[in-house]
């Protein structure tokens, strides 16, 4: 079949399909460039089921972006605990502040206009563009390439750079012309929800018959990938200092993970602390404590959480100090215990703050 012929079975398959899919979003047919960039933004590198909650809770405290771009720092990140990946936050706050600053309120509306505001890349732009201007900008992200790599046959990792150009220059040269945005919105449904990376439903596919990896039986094996290099772990060893039911707690600015998050003192080494000894040793024991040793300190069992690119093991030491104990608190706040969920931290210190099951190992 020639190449624009197949092309055009594609787009008219695909349409049937998204014509008969049932995928309600309260973004579908939503016109104004702030709410699908909002929406757009939660979504990146996250699940629809759970940025949903998200996006109608920004929407309720933030309706139009002078008032996200006026919203407090702290507040925001507040809102966003839980979503990872911080940093989409902050450059949320940053593209508000230049959208109301530098543009008088008015929301680009040409794809490099929109592709100027922090953390939009090109897939979020390409998003932008078609839902909110009609504009023919196709969207390229792993669920697209997914469907492309089946459907043509196509062999290129799609995490390699020349894969990647290839798939993004096929995703637009298949771009429907007449309707960018309702075309582009089929793609990613129809990766998301029936062409999905284990067990899609090919037995029930309109775009079966002239599927390349379907005929061949190569389903399983494409979409190809290069292999990723191993997460590294890093062991955290939070120190919770409390006295008369206060903690202290410091707002991590470091460029590192976590930037703008609340955590504790943090004693960070290469391995699981072999013992309290090893904690009370530490220098960051030492800044706070001096040469002071302490008589009741609480263990945690190990939390993990996996990022994209590495393995965090934390396990939280709970110190009780007496009153008279001296303890060094600069750079930090103190805050009642009952307060600390006032404060946006990483997931894996709400997971231990709210582990009510927490054996806890008496040293
Ligand atoms: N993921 C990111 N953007 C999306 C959208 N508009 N619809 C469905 N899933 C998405
Ligand atoms: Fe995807 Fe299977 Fe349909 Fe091919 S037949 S497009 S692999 S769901």
């Amino acid at each position: 079949m020639k190449e624009e012929a197949l092309y055009d079975l594609f787009r008219r398959k695909l349409m049937e399909w998204f014509a008969s899919s049932h995928r309600p979003m309260p973004w579908k047919g939503e016109k104004d460039p702030y709410l699908i960039w909002l929406s757009e933004v939660i979504l990146q590198q996250t699940r629809v089921e759970q940025g949903l909650p998200y996006f109608e809770r920004f929407r309720a405290q933030y309706p139009d972006i002078r008032s996200l771009a006026n919203a407090p720092e702290d507040e925001l990140m507040k809102l966003w605990e839980g979503l990872g990946y911080y940093s989409r936050a902050r450059n949320l706050h940053q593209a508000a502040k230049y959208v109301a600053n530098e543009l008088e309120g008015r929301f680009p509306d040409t794809y490099e206009g929109i592709r100027q505001l922090k953390g939009v890349g090109p897939y979020t732009a390409a998003a932008i563009a078609s839902f909110a201007y009609g504009l023919p900008y196709a969207v390229v992200d792993g669920n697209v390439s997914r469907v492309l790599a089946r459907f043509f046959g196509i062999d290129s990792p799609v995490d390699s750079g020349a894969g990647k150009k290839q798939f993004a220059a096929l995703a637009q040269a298949l771009l429907s012309q007449t309707a960018p945005g309702r075309h582009n919105q089929a793609m990613m449904d129809f990766g998301a929800t029936h062409c999905t990376p284990r067990a899609p439903l090919c037995r029930d596919c309109p775009l079966q018959q002239a599927c390349r990896a379907f005929q061949q039986d190569r389903v399983a094996e494409l979409p190809r990938k290069e292999k990723k290099p191993e997460k590294k772990t890093r062991f955290f060893h939070y120190l919770i200092f409390n006295r008369q039911g206060q903690a202290w707690i410091r707002k991590r600015t470091e460029k590192d993970i976590w930037r703008n998050l609340y955590d504790f003192p943090l004693l960070e080494l290469g391995h699981p602390a072999q013992g309290v000894g090893e904690i009370q040793n530490s220098g960051c024991w030492q800044q706070r404590m001096g040469q002071e040793q302490a008589q009741n300190i609480r263990a945690s069992r190990p939390f993990l959480q996996l990022l994209t690119h590495q393995k965090i093991q934390a396990s939280f030491w709970e110190i009780e100090l007496a009153d008279e104990t001296p303890f060094n608190s600069e750079g930090l706040i103190a805050v009642k215990r009952e307060n600390l969920s006032k404060f946006a931290f990483p997931r894996i210190i709400d997971w231990y703050l709210n582990d009510n099951s927490l054996y806890l190992k008496l040293l």
